[in-house]
């Protein structure tokens, strides 16, 4: 079959494209090279070449996994110096990815979830008290309280340890050391001078991995000493306890602790960053606004949120699913061809070549969304017009990935944010602190607004 190159800014000796992309902000230069390229253009970064896609043909595509499979390469290959084959960093093929998987997939089912509801309930509700005592008029940088509230929900539901956060002026050092190393996995892959000259930084990312690592087996000693006091059942007891039907396996330690340490990760930017967006949106929208408040006032009232609650918030649903598609804090999940591959009907893609699919650009295809797909618009996203959506055109909508290899956070995820803001929205009345912010934002391994404040103003008394 004829084929033709692939689109590609023009390369400059040993670095490649680099210069076509701020390291600060990766995911801005991308959108700026797919209006300039197109749906399909490659790049060659660090001596490797990375092909983004970003519309919905493409994307459908190569989510095929009888075609497709995940790729770790750039940070996630070097994140795995610090957490090897735990379940994000895991190649498809390795053993304890598999074991892993199975052990845990009830642990992370609609069951489990919900037995974790009275826990995300309490951080929510700490964080309620926090922001009452604070009052109407502080600023309040709601990337950090949120970052905080998702941090410590997560600890707490996997693991049943407490970080504490909101009584902390500083980061835990555990916190410190999990940035520090996501960063430097980032800026590993784009290096280009010979090792040595980043020896301090080796040494500086290594001692930040034993840092993590030796505080996730003190959890786990944590636990096996308290072995008959503590009948928690969260997902360090399943992956202490598990069996995998499949092998007869149990989870070793250190593939614990590479998982442990991976739900920190996976975990809480992610949620946190999706709250900040869900936020924006809502202050910007007011009419999505008043509907999500009438949805809480209606379904709760000023009683006590129960887990019956959840599922009836549907609005509130449909306003998280439009920020994950306008605002995926993921932007980018990565594939490769399992054998050599013609893609979009004309370029050949060797195999092992990554492919990104660009969520920030594919996930407002207008041939999926309409010629309002850049706008806000939660109303596309209520339950019959979501499935009908996903029916016709799948994988439209992966802000979770893909396949196998999706989250298995989603439900965690799902269940958090839809309680946290039913709680929030149940006691504040939020308004921006500088009504005329419009949205900017920075990228680590996620992306997520800067500089958002908010004003939290007590409605009729905390419940
Ligand atoms: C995988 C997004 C919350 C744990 C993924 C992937 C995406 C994603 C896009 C696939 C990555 C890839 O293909 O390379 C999100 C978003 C979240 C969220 C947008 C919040 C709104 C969570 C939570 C947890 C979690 C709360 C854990 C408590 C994981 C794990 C994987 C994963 C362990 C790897 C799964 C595997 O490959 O077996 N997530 N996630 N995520 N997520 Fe999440």
């Amino acid at each position: 079959k004829k084929t033709v190159p692939l689109p590609q800014p023009s390369t400059a000796p040993f670095i490649g494209n680099l210069a076509d992309i701020d390291m600060d902000y990766p995911t801005g230069s991308m959108l700026h090279l797919a209006k300039k390229y197109g749906a399909i253009y490659k790049l060659s970064l660090a001596g490797q070449d990375l092909v983004i896609i970003s519309n919905w043909d493409l994307v459908n595509e190569v989510c095929d996994d009888s075609r497709f499979k995940k790729s770790i390469k750039g940070d996630l290959e070097e994140l795995q110096t610090a957490v090897h084959d735990g379940l994000f960093t895991a190649r498809g093929d390795e053993e304890n990815w598999g074991v892993a998987h199975r052990v845990l997939m009830s642990a992370f089912g609609p069951l489990s979830i919900k037995n974790m509801f009275d826990e995300m309930h309490e951080v929510a509700s700490q964080l309620a008290l926090k922001w009452a005592r604070q009052g109407p008029s502080e600023a309040i940088d709601i990337g950090e309280d949120l970052t905080r509230l998702t941090l410590d929900t997560v600890a707490l539901c996997s693991m049943g340890f407490r970080f504490n956060s909101y009584y902390r002026q500083d980061l835990h050092p555990f916190i410190k050391a999990m940035y520090a190393v996501l960063v430097e996995a980032g800026q590993r892959g784009m290096r280009f001078l010979p090792g040595f000259f980043y020896h301090s930084e080796d040494r500086k990312f290594l001692e930040n991995i034993k840092l993590l690592r030796t505080t996730a087996r003190q959890v786990i000693d944590a636990r096996k000493l308290s072995k008959g006091g503590d009948n928690r059942r969260d997902l360090l007891t399943a992956m202490m306890e598990g069996v995998d039907a499949q092998t007869g396996r149990k989870m070793t330690d250190e593939s614990i602790i590479d998982n442990l340490i991976t739900f920190l990760v996976a975990g809480h930017e992610t949620t946190a960053a999706t709250f900040q967006f869900t936020m924006y949106n809502l202050l910007k929208h007011a009419e999505c606004y008043r509907k999500v408040q009438e949805e809480i006032d209606t379904v709760i009232g000023t009683g006590s949120i129960t887990l019956e609650h959840i599922p009836k918030l549907k609005y509130l649903a449909a306003v998280l699913r439009e920020t994950l598609r306008l605002n995926a804090p993921i932007t980018i999940f990565a594939r490769e061809p399992i054998k050599d591959e013609i893609v979009g009907g004309k370029y050949l893609i060797k195999a092992g070549t990554q492919i990104g699919c660009f969520l920030s650009k594919s996930q407002s295809d207008p041939k999926v969304w309409g010629p309002d797909a850049d706008e806000f618009n939660p109303e596309r996203m209520l339950d019959e017009n979501f499935d009908r959506i996903q029916k016709e055109f799948p994988h439209s909508w992966s802000p979770f990935g893909t396949g196998m290899r999706g989250c298995i956070g989603r439900q965690f995820a799902w269940q958090e944010l839809l309680l946290a803001f039913a709680v929030l929205l149940q006691n504040f009345n939020f308004v921006m602190d500088n009504p005329s912010y419009t949205l900017q934002v920075t990228q680590a391994l996620t992306v997520k607004p800067k500089d958002l404040y908010v004003r939290a103003i007590p409605r009729d008394g905390l419940t």
